[in-house]
């Protein structure tokens, strides 16, 4: 007979013309928690259309690094209204899709992180720099209840100017200040399936949020442009100080040997520009975020708190600061860190991926263009993976022993994985490492008292956002007489 097999198509939510499977969705605004109980009904594997896009949505690791692995087939990205607005139309590395020039992108910042490393630039030094000095800002409040929030972006901020333009900025300046301001309007505005990515002709109604962002990148703007002003008249001989340095060098190298390259790129000021802006914007609300989320559990399980204490107390004690190569001393730490990523996944949708040409996940059938979700809260909150998956239990990821890191199953994914693996995974790691480590040296962070603790509830958006809460900050008895 003819076994000639026909096409079998993930399960799709029913829909209807124009408005896709939006009725479907009722509203909630909580998407990663929708998809995930979506997963009863529909299985692990099921489509929808958003508007009019065709949507996949994966909740299961296998075929998770079955996309995501799949060489250059997923890699491409959709285009949105608002991140085109962002990204200057995909100029950038997150938001643009697969090409020869993107890998140029994606090469020259990779490498420039690892020059960075160590060096002249030495990113450690310079989140002890930052770490030293939000200790200082907690020690002089440390008899108040203080947002801890934007000091943590101050910190992070001020460690991705390090990194970018090689400046630093003081508290006051005003143009410190735009920056936080403008990265936070961004955050509140990049939804990533807001109503005018679904509807592009929506653009036309006034629309309070579009213009917001517009504002904000027209700020951002302003800033980059003076940077690269400045940055590209100083650019001498001696090596690059930093991301639009190192840039502005590849730029030129790209130029001189263009007429050998059997395919020419051209990295155009707006590549430039956007790249440096997307290392900046996916550096900064992320690793921040990660931060207020591992604060946040710490006051939920003090127990949790005083176990990083002691082992900071014995490992490295008062006489000196945590550096980076005491991570390996310090198993519970890094186990905390991996939990807090893990419950609370701070990019629980990835970004989308795009299917560049037809292409198939597990026995299914996914046409070219294609969007494909990766829903890592799933991955992350699979019981079957996860012994109890919503508590939080940092010796998960630590050996029977409890003096190794171990990973209890493949269903993890906080950074993503394959081609499109986040860039900033080392650095990130470093950072949440280096500024937890410095703070619970020093400091027992505290609830308010007397009232319910802030919600573990997270804000779904760009970033699984954190809702405001405050904290004391109280100096350990060890550092007390001012050691
Ligand atoms: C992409 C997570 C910090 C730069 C991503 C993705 C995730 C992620 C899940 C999407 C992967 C995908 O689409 O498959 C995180 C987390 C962070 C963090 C959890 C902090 C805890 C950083 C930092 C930088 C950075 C510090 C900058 C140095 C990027 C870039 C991309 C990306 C450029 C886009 C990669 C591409 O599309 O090719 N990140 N990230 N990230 N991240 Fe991060």
């Amino acid at each position: 007979g003819k076994a000639e097999s026909r096409p079998k198509y993930p399960r799709s939510l029913p829909s209807l013309p124009i408005i896709g499977s939006l009725l479907h969705l009722g509203g909630n605004p909580q998407l990663h928690l929708l998809f995930h109980s979506l997963q009863k009904k529909y299985g692990s594997l099921y489509s929808l259309k958003m508007g009019s896009h065709y949507m996949v949505v994966v909740s299961h690791y296998r075929h998770a690094k079955e996309v995501l692995k799949k060489g250059n087939t997923f890699a491409g990205r959709p285009h949105t209204v608002t991140t085109d607005m962002l990204t200057r139309d995909g100029k950038d590395i997150a938001f643009a899709s697969y090409s020869p020039l993107w890998k140029f992108q994606r090469k020259q910042v990779h490498a420039a992180l690892s020059v960075f490393r160590k060096g002249t630039l030495a990113l450690e030094k310079i989140i002890y720099r930052e770490a030293a000095s939000l200790c200082e800002t907690l020690r002089t409040s440390q008899d108040t209840f203080l947002d801890i929030a934007p000091e943590f972006s101050r910190a992070i901020t001020n460690v991705m100017c390090s990194l970018c333009f090689s400046s630093c900025y003081k508290r006051e300046d005003p143009d410190f200040e735009a920056t936080l301001q403008y990265s936070q309007g961004i955050v509140d505005t990049v939804g990533q399936e807001s109503l005018v990515d679904i509807f592009p002709c929506l653009q036309v109604f006034p629309n309070k949020d579009l213009a917001l962002l517009k504002r904000c990148v027209e700020v951002r703007d302003r800033l980059l442009q003076k940077q690269f002003k400045e940055h590209k008249e100083a650019l001498g001989s001696d090596s690059a100080n930093d991301l639009m340095d190192a840039l502005l060098r590849a730029q030129l190298n790209l130029e001189n040997n263009n007429s050998r390259l059997a395919q020419p790129l051209e990295l155009t000021d707006d590549h430039l520009l956007m790249t440096v802006a997307d290392i900046f914007g996916a550096g900064v609300e992320t690793t921040s975020t990660g931060l207020k989320w591992a604060v946040l559990y710490l006051l939920h399980y003090p127990e949790v708190q005083r176990k990083i204490q002691e082992e900071l107390d014995q490992k490295i004690g008062f006489e000196r600061h945590p550096q980076l190569s005491d991570r390996q001393q310090l198993p519970y730490l890094e186990a905390t860190i991996s939990e807090v990523l893990r419950i609370r996944p701070i990019s629980p949708l990835l970004i989308p991926h795009v299917a560049l040409t037809d292409a198939s996940i597990g026995e299914y059938t996914i046409p070219k263009g294609a969007q494909v979700i990766i829903n890592i809260w799933s991955l992350h909150h699979d019981e079957k993976e996860w012994d109890k998956p919503e508590e939080f239990n940092p010796g998960r990821f630590l050996d029977e022993r409890g003096n190794r890191l171990y990973s209890p199953s493949p269903s993890y994914l906080p950074f993503g994985a394959g081609i499109r693996v986040c860039l900033g995974e080392r650095l990130a790691k470093m950072e949440l490492f280096l500024f937890l480590a410095w703070i619970l040296q020093r400091f027992t962070l505290e609830a308010l008292p007397g009232q319910s603790l802030p919600s573990l509830e997270g804000k779904f958006g760009v970033v699984l956002q954190v809702q405001p809460f405050k904290v004391k900050a109280r100096l350990r008895a060890a550092w007390r007489d001012g050691v």
